[in-house]
């Protein structure tokens, strides 16, 4: 019961954090509360990975997702968390003791990163909000992705928008529509993008 409440607090705790950090700066965290389980599983079973390859999250937030690929069996020692706000990367090592966490900024994966990482990613899962962001801004993103990417590996993006949260054709991707989550608010689509070179 004690710890019921304890977890339940620490939940309440993280609203309220999600909540205070999109009102300082609502373009950089997208969305006023966490992702539900039911769009955080639906990530997780998209999640490619094999053999010694690891999994990036992008934008973890408060690790909503980052529970659902755990728990989806994923090896802590393969999932590696970015995330930009130092307040929230705060509360993903207290949540998450046993996970590499870096606070740092998605758009320089390749300094980011701990070397025997790079290049050896299956997967990055973005959280980071992408629709109605500049171009360059988007570009940055994905070329960062691909730098550290192994070769034919994607980039899950989640997205509010009923159309591709990247403009493909001008940052050479390809995208496929991987399914919608409607238990989420509000209700969210999974895409998955490559190099479209390598996908063809
Ligand atoms: C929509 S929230 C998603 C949080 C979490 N993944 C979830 O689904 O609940 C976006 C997150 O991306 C983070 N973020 C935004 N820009 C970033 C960047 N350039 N690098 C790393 N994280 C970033 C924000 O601080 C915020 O936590």
């Amino acid at each position: 019961m004690a710890n019921s409440n304890r977890s339940g607090d620490a939940e309440s705790g993280n609203l309220i954090l999600f909540f205070r950090r999109w009102l300082a700066n609502p373009v950089q965290v997208g969305s006023i509360i966490p992702s539900s389980y039911a769009l955080a599983q639906l990530i997780a079973s998209h999640t490619q990975r094999g053999g010694d390859d690891f999994v990036l999250e992008i934008g973890a937030g408060t690790g909503a997702i980052t529970r659902a690929l755990i728990d989806a069996g994923l090896p802590q020692d393969r999932l590696i968390l970015v995330e930009l706000d130092p307040a929230m990367s705060a509360v993903l090592a207290e949540r998450f003791p046993r996970l590499r966490v870096i606070t740092g900024d998605a758009t320089k994966l390749t300094d980011i990163l701990p070397a025997e990482v790079r290049g050896r990613i299956a997967t990055v899962v973005s959280g980071l909000p992408m629709v109605g962001r500049p171009l360059d801004f988007q570009q940055s993103i994905v070329d960062a992705c691909f730098a550290v990417l192994r070769s034919g590996g994607a980039i899950l993006q989640y997205t509010y928008s009923p159309v591709s949260p990247l403009p493909r054709k001008r940052l050479g991707l390809t995208g496929k529509l991987m399914g919608w989550a409607a238990n989420n608010l509000p209700p969210a689509a999974v895409w998955r993008f490559t190099r479209a070179e390598a996908s063809a």
